[in-house]
């Protein structure tokens, strides 16, 4: 063999080698790529099939057939794909608002505004009260974030904005708590924390858009329940809970009740309890 056989022997034995490098990092891209689109489109399937799931489990386990759920997911989610995610009001959810409506509430509606988590501790054992988590939207929801983008049938539950006024999440607890609002009637109570300096604040969804759906004589009063611990620093005293009253319309009662968490509590677990005498 030449000297110069050998030379282009080597390489071309090189540069099959630099070929392979190439195949194998393209191949990798290619993995790469395929593993995040299949992550992208899974989190689309997986927030429809959570949706779905919580949606039959709320109906009723051991009811397949009969359930709607499939359609409710179609029409919830016209409210904000393809749209950017600041732009999404209330009025968007109307149409699943219209095909999942409210049972009559009458007399048992509870609304909450920085108590959560001991209104449905309470809710969740007696079926004196209900929060608007108890019924099917609020309670496929819960707790969960998602949205949509301009040009993208997809929603993703991922970098959603949350600090706009008009976003999916926010709209959405707006549009239902007011359709909440409107179906109660009799009396209507409302946990606020009595841990806070201002325990009605009128900015809250409470206290701008709830309030108001409130009219007599169909609503008689408002029970106000200030829940109290021992680091409490207000009373059914304090003069936001006087403007939450003059807020009202006219012709419904207002009562206010100073209740510890611990006496909740206890009502909640004491199932011989009368609601009525919770406070
Ligand atoms: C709600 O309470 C009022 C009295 O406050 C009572 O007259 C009415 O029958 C109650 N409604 C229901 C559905 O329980
Ligand atoms: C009231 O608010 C405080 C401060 O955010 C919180 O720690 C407390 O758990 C709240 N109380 C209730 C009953 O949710
Ligand atoms: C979104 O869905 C609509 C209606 O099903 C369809 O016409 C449109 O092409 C879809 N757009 C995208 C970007 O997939
Ligand atoms: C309505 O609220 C008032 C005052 O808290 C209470 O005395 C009455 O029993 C309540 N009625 C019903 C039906 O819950
Ligand atoms: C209610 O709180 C105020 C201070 O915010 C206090 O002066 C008043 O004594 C309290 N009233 C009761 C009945 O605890
Ligand atoms: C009572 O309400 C007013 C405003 O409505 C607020 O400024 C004040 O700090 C509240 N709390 C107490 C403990 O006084």
């Amino acid at each position: 063999m030449e000297r110069g056989e050998v030379r282009s022997l080597e390489k071309r034995r090189r540069r099959r080698g630099l070929t392979m490098a190439a195949i194998l990092a393209v191949l990798l891209l290619l993995i790469i790529a395929i593993i995040l689109g299949v992550t992208l489109t899974r989190n689309d399937d997986e927030f429809e099939r959570m949706f779905i799931a919580r949606c039959r489990m709320f109906r009723g386990l051991g009811k397949p057939s009969g359930d709607n759920c499939q359609s409710i997911w179609d029409v919830f989610q016209q409210a904000y794909i393809n749209r950017d995610p600041c732009e999404v009001p209330p009025e968007a959810y109307d149409g699943v608002i219209a095909a999942v409506p409210f049972d009559s509430t009458c007399n048992t509606t509870v609304f909450w505004s920085e108590t959560k988590a001991v209104v449905h501790d309470f809710t969740e054992k007696k079926d004196c009260f209900k929060t608007v988590e108890d019924f099917l939207l609020g309670s496929v929801l819960d707790d969960l974030v998602w949205c949509g983008k301009k040009g993208s049938n997809e929603t993703f539950t991922t970098d959603c904005p949350e600090q706009c006024q008009k976003n999916p999440v926010r709209s959405f607890w707006k549009r239902v708590s007011v359709a909440f609002g409107g179906t109660a009637c009799g009396n209507v109570t409302v946990m606020l924390n009595g841990s806070l300096p201002t325990p009605f604040n009128e900015a809250s969804m409470f206290g701008s858009d709830v309030l108001k759906t409130f009219t007599s004589p169909k609503v008689k009063q408002l029970n106000v329940v200030l829940v109290t611990q021992e680091n409490s620093v207000t009373n059914c005293t304090n003069e936001s809970l006087g403007n939450l009253k003059m807020k009202l319309n006219k012709g419904i009662g207002y009562r206010c009740s100073e209740v510890s968490q611990s006496k909740i509590e206890w009502c909640a677990s004491a199932p011989e309890k009368p609601c009525s005498l919770c406070w």
